[in-house]
């Protein structure tokens, strides 16, 4: 049993004595979650405003995910891909007419995910668009976050992700997000050996950049005079987010490729998946990719009952009508800290301005004081992002709390 902490400064002191220094978190200790509320060690409650960076979309332990997950941990975990289980095909052709492709290629975390549409569409291209092996490339965006790997922060235009970390991964092209000329020039230019166009709908680390209206079906419709995959990395996006199931949607673009994660699982186990249609999925061939874990029951289990709950509990209604209240009750702040609200759904953001030497950092600190929770990023950026469950009521009462923490800097 780990549960040896009493106090929060010792669960700090110890993950900085024995951890690796890769994060800088909020001073804060978790120790229980259920639904929009989490619990730090001395059982103060809080506003999760972050949940897990989009993947407790359903909320925190939700009794379904969980029943599914303690039936499935009492009768078989894993299995390993060298034997079929009981869960995975039920599961494959639930995902796959949820979100209406021929296939799903089932993997854990985000970055495996990104992965693996990155060498399905390499495959894609040298097998199909006969692009010469050592030619082909994937056009991605400034400012994208797609994950830690290697051959990942390859394509990142953020020194923190990329320095000093040896050789990177070739065959990337960088262009400027939301210029839909931009792509226009690079296809023209070099489509012949570009295989996919690898896109979030809304750049979320970078501090939820949202594009103009038409991107995406503008750079979807570039892709297809081109011949090149349109990828979108839906992992923070996806699943009822923005106030559709996809963000895509938003614009009626179907990706040929799409990359899932975080809410996939609700937050409890990591499950990631990559889904296209048979022309592009088959160009893998047994042996050629794959994952201990990937497509293990338990997982199977856990993410057919978190997509079960998104639309049983109306989440994507939920945060289109609640994001708009949202990013209604930020404009109306008088403060002159908020230089920008922005956001879909109930993915949303505040750019801080620092006032009397105050920035996003410490509007943090206070919102936590007041018992509400939610983390900066990059400086000035606060992102806003709460279960999708949460009630009307309960989202004014946050609101409320965010607006008292800003007040309190003027
Ligand atoms: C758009 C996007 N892609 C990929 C990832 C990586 O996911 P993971 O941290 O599960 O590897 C993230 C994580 O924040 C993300 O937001």
């Amino acid at each position: 049993m780990t549960k040896k902490i009493t106090s929060s400064q010792q669960a700090i002191d110890m993950e900085e004595k024995y951890g690796a220094h890769n994060y800088l978190p909020l001073p804060v200790v978790l120790s229980k979650g259920e639904g929009i509320y989490v619990w730090d060690v001395e059982g103060k409650r809080y506003f999760d405003f972050l949940s897990a960076y989009s993947a407790v979309n359903q909320g925190h332990c939700h009794p379904k995910i969980i029943d599914a997950l303690k039936k499935q941990a009492e009768t078989i975990t894993l299995t390993s891909r060298a034997f079929y289980n009981d869960c995975l095909g039920p599961y494959e052709q639930y995902i796959t007419q949820y979100f209406g492709y021929d296939k799903v290629l089932p993997m854990n975390t985000g970055a495996e995910g990104v992965e693996t549409a990155l060498k399905l569409a390499r495959r894609w291209g040298v097998v199909k668009k006969g692009i010469p092996n050592d030619k082909v490339c994937i056009v991605c965006c400034d400012g994208n976050f797609h994950g830690r790997t290697i051959t990942i922060i390859s394509m990142s235009s953020d020194p923190d992700s990329y320095s000093n970390y040896g050789p990177l991964t070739l065959g990337f092209k960088r262009i400027p997000y939301n210029n839909v000329d931009a792509l226009e020039k690079m296809l023209k230019e070099q489509g012949e050996n570009i295989a996919g166009f690898l896109v979030e709908p809304i750049q979320g680390e970078a501090g939820v950049y949202v594009p103009d209206e038409g991107y995406l079906k503008k750079t979807y419709e570039l892709c297809k005079q081109h011949n090149v995959l349109f990828i979108a990395d839906e992992i923070q996006t996806g699943i009822a987010r923005t106030g559709r199931i996809l963000a895509c949607d938003h614009e009626n673009v179907r990706p040929d490729i799409l990359i899932l994660g975080k809410a996939l699982s609700g937050g409890v186990l990591p499950v990631s998946a990559v889904l296209a249609d048979d022309d592009i999925m088959l160009c893998i061939k047994p042996g050629e990719h794959g994952s201990t874990f990937g497509g293990f029951p338990l997982a199977c289990e856990v993410a057919y009952a978190a997509l079960e709950v998104v639309k049983e509990e109306n989440l994507m209604e939920k945060a289109e009508h609640l994001g708009k209240i949202f990013r209604e009750k930020m404009k109306a702040i008088q403060s002159d800290m908020i230089e920008i609200v922005r956001g879909k759904g109930l993915l949303n953001a505040v750019v801080i301005k620092p006032v009397k030497g105050k920035d996003a950092w410490e509007v943090c600190m206070k919102m936590k004081e007041l018992g509400l929770l939610a983390k900066p990023t990059h400086g000035d950026i606060i992102r806003f992002a709460p279960p999708l469950v949460i009630t009307e009521e309960e989202l004014l009462t946050a609101c409320e709390i965010i607006k008292q923490a800003i007040l309190s800097f003027e």
